[in-house]
């Protein structure tokens, strides 16, 4: 059961040093505790400067350096902030009455900025709580107490080791008076022996023990009763071992047999550890994962970093995040020994451990099907908090997170820290998307996540680039038909961005300068890109002449430009057409005459080539068409330059049956000349010639050179038309040039003949 008594009043009878102010609500807290009196004052209650000042009758002291540490006085800040003092019972100015109640007159003095005082008195009465034990020590942060039981004192033995001595062990013995002169407070109560001195005093000592410093007074008092002299050992040691980090715990160890307090062979009999001055229970201990561990001949105490009990500063160094954790941490251990029935040693010990870095981890909760990304970022104290989301170098506006569908969530764990949890749907403009081939697409999300930390307002940046692939890529899909004019080609957009794909006519890329030089009519539709490609264009193939007309194909391909993946379509069409010469680079002719309105009429069917014996393959009332290679039915080879024309002609033959031909050859009276200019030597072109008026050889159009590696992959559609060629899968693209000039000239000839 704990008493506390907070009371602020004047005291009547004793001249007031200060005039009181009215104490504000909630900004102190007052304890009793063990062995001593707890007080805090709350951090924002703090001015500009503060001090303890204790009373006891007229006799003030200011709570400060040596004295305090010499007097059982502690003042520190705990790891909220918050300022504490801790006075033992037995501290100088403590008023003890009988050993059962402590008070104590404290005045807590607060500056302002602007150098005003205001005090505040604090009565502090503590009944005892714990009975004394025979023997007691005490660790301050500041300070080593040991209560022995004893009388009135008279001198002090202290012992210091000396190597060079006999026995290792120099013994100095001083009168008490001398002892106060070197640091050392003993004073005696009604019933016991004090001793206590400031860490770092004259005639104590350091001792390496294990891994760990231990601070010793080994000290005795000799006092008379009477005439008979006593002597009680007052040593004391205070292991000096600050935590460290091991994995992921705080690990303060320290010795279990201290040297010179502990008298082999001794019994534990306890051990309580307690956190900001509170004792903790062993299920609470459990609960929040403190361990103590008997190791052998050392105790340790292990903290989880960051669990609760402690206190967590978030900070940026060198761009990374790290926590800085405290805990004050309290040990009780009680043991019997040869030497005492029973020893309560008390050691109190600000535990830190700074700037240790605490990688965010990220976990991925992303599931494709879900088609949006769901990312947590963990796991973060109270003084950290998401400012800023920059997904692909662009801020996400907090205010338009709904409407584009962001979500982010703030969920808090049992341990006192929370996550984040950000999702992003895959769609957002912000994602980038990555076609792999085979209909599946990355999305990736590059973010960065700008946390604040408060109060200082650092910032740290954490990135996190994030993927996900998913099969869900229409594909652009192609269709073509047949205009008037020429080919059309439907180019549907599918679902990824058509900038990635390139189109190519007939092999060729289409770019702005072919959509000139063809004539092409490029239209883009909502749901799709219209090309129309006029005949005899560059990228439209031969395939076959008949009556029917030119069958010509349009070969079109989206290439992928990362993947090369490439959807393809070839459309097929014929355009009717009444005269036309076609020179095949496999050498062959193939031409189709009309002999419309020629007059007197010539039937198709008694027309042949210079070898009478080259009738047309097929006819209709007007129409014959011939195909044959230029080194048979008659043909005569010029040699001109480097190029090489071929002759031959359409003529009409009498209708006789070759066993009933005339000796006489007539005239023929209808001629078509017929000609192919193919190089001397390499590769033959196609070219194909329209009826012209104009007496010119020369092509007229497409000099362009072409570069022909595509063909149409499937024989696909049936051809209604018959082709000419000899390999019909093989489609030449047209070069379109104007009728031979002879045409007119040879025809008007005849006339003339006849
Ligand atoms: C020793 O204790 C007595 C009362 O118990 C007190 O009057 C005296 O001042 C103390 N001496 C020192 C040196 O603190
Ligand atoms: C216990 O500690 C002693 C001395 O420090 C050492 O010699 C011994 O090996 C340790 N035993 C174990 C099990 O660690
Ligand atoms: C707090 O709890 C979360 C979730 O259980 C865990 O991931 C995290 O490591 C814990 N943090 C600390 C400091 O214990
Ligand atoms: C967040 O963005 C705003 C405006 O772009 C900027 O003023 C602010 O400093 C940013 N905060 C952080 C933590 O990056
Ligand atoms: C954090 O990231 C934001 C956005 O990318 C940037 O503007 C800012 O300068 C960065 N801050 C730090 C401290 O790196
Ligand atoms: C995140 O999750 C997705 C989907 O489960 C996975 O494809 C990806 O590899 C994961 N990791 C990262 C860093 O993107
Ligand atoms: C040409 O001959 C075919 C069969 O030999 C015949 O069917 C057709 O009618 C003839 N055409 C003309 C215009 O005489
Ligand atoms: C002729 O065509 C072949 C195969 O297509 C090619 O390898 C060669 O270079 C061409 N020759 C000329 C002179 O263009």
């Amino acid at each position: 059961m704990y008493y506390v008594y907070l009371l602020w009043f004047l005291l009547f009878g004793l001249c007031p040093i200060f005039v009181p102010d009215s104490i504000p609500i909630g900004m102190f807290r007052t304890e009793c505790h063990d062995r001593h009196f707890w007080l805090s004052v709350n951090s924002n209650f703090l001015g500009h400067k503060f001090r303890f000042d204790v009373q006891a009758d007229s006799e003030v002291h200011e709570v400060s350096g040596q004295w305090a540490a010499e007097c059982g006085y502690t003042m520190a800040f705990d790891s909220w902030g918050d300022l504490l003092l801790r006075v033992s019972y037995l501290a100088c100015l403590v008023e003890n009455q009988r050993e059962t109640e402590f008070r104590l007159m404290v005045w807590f003095i607060n500056q302002d900025s602007n150098g005003e005082e205001k005090s505040y008195p604090l009565l502090l009465i503590c009944p005892l709580q714990v009975p004394w034990g025979p023997r007691e020590l005490v660790c301050e942060q500041n300070y080593i107490e040991e209560l022995g039981e004893g009388l009135r004192e008279w001198r002090v033995v202290f012992r210091i080791p000396a190597p060079s001595q006999e026995g290792g062990i120099r013994e100095e013995t001083v009168p008490v008076r001398m002892a106060h002169l070197l640091g050392y407070h003993i004073n005696t109560t009604d019933s016991r022996i004090l001793l206590r001195c400031a860490y770092g005093s004259k005639l104590a000592y350091t001792q390496q023990w294990g891994e760990t410093d231990v601070e010793v007074v080994s000290a005795t008092i000799l006092y008379k009763i009477k005439w008979t002299l006593l002597t009680v050992d007052m040593s004391v040691a205070c292991t000096m071992s600050q935590a460290r980090m091991d994995g992921s715990d705080v690990l303060w160890s320290l010795p279990r047999d201290l040297p010179t307090l502990v008298h082999l062979p001794f019994i534990e009999k306890g051990l309580k550890l307690g956190v900001g001055g509170q004792y903790l229970s062993e299920c609470v201990a459990h609960q929040r994962g403190y361990m103590i561990h008997n190791n052998n001949r050392t105790l340790e105490i292990r903290i989880p970093f960051g669990a609760e009990g402690g206190f967590i500063k978030s900070h940026v160094i060198d761009g990374l995040y790290s926590q800085s954790y405290f805990v004050d941490v309290f040990l009780l251990r009680e043991w019997e020994d040869t030497a005492w029935s029973l020893t309560q040693q008390r050691t109190f010990r600000a535990l830190f451990i700074y700037h240790l870095p605490r990688p965010v981890t990220l976990i991925n909760k992303t599931v494709p099907s879900q088609r949006e990304f769901s990312i947590s970022l963990c796991c973060f104290p109270h003084d950290v908090s998401l400012g800023n989301v920059t997904v692909a170098g662009q801020p996400v506006l907090w205010e338009e997170m709904e409407r584009n569908g962001v979500r982010l969530s703030q969920n808090p764990f049992p341990n006192n820290t929370y996550m984040y949890l950000f999702q992003m749907p895959f769609s957002h403009p912000l994602i980038s998307q990555t076609y792999l081939g085979d209909r599946f697409r990355k999305y990736t999300l590059y973010g960065v996540f700008s946390f604040i930390m408060f109060p200082d307002g650092e910032i740290y940046n954490y990135s996190a680039t994030v993927e996900a692939k998913l099969q869900d890529v229409v594909l652009p899909k192609l269709e073509g038909d047949c205009t008037i004019q020429g080919v059309r080609t439907l180019a549907y957009y599918g679902n990824i961005d058509s900038s990635e794909w390139s189109l190519y006519v007939g092999g060729m890329k289409l770019d702005w300068e072919l959509v000139e030089l063809g004539g092409f009519s490029l239209d883009p539709h909502e749901l799709y890109l219209s090309l129309e490609i006029p005949l005899y264009a560059p990228g439209m193939a031969y395939e076959g002449l008949g009556l029917q007309g030119l069958l010509v194909s349009v070969l079109v391909s989206l290439v992928h430009l990362e993947t090369a993946e490439e959807q393809t379509h070839v459309q097929r069409c014929v355009f009717p057409v009444k005269e036309l010469l076609v020179c095949l680079p496999d050498g062959r002719m193939v031409v189709m005459i009309d002999t419309a309105g020629v007059s007197p009429p010539v039937n198709p069917n008694h027309t042949a080539l210079l070898d009478p014996a080259c009738r047309p393959l097929e006819t209709d009332n007007s129409r014959a068409i011939f195909s044959f290679s230029i080194d048979s039915c008659g043909t005569v080879a010029t040699h001109d330059g480097d190029q090489v024309i071929y002759r031959n002609e359409v003529r009409n033959v009498p209708p006789f049956p070759p066993h009933l031909r005339p000796l006489s050859q007539p005239q023929p009276r209808y001629r078509v000349p017929l000609g192919c200019v193919h190089p001397e030597n390499g590769n033959r072109t196609l070219s194909i010639y329209l009826p012209s008026h104009s007496p010119t050889l020369l092509p007229m159009k497409h000099t362009h050179t072409h570069s022909h590696t595509r063909h149409p992959e499937g024989k696909g559609k049936e051809q209604t038309i018959h082709s000419q060629d000899n390999n019909p899968n093989r489609a030449c693209h047209i070069l379109v040039f104007a009728y031979f000039a002879f045409y007119q000239v040879i025809y008007e000839l005849t006339e003339v003949l006849l």
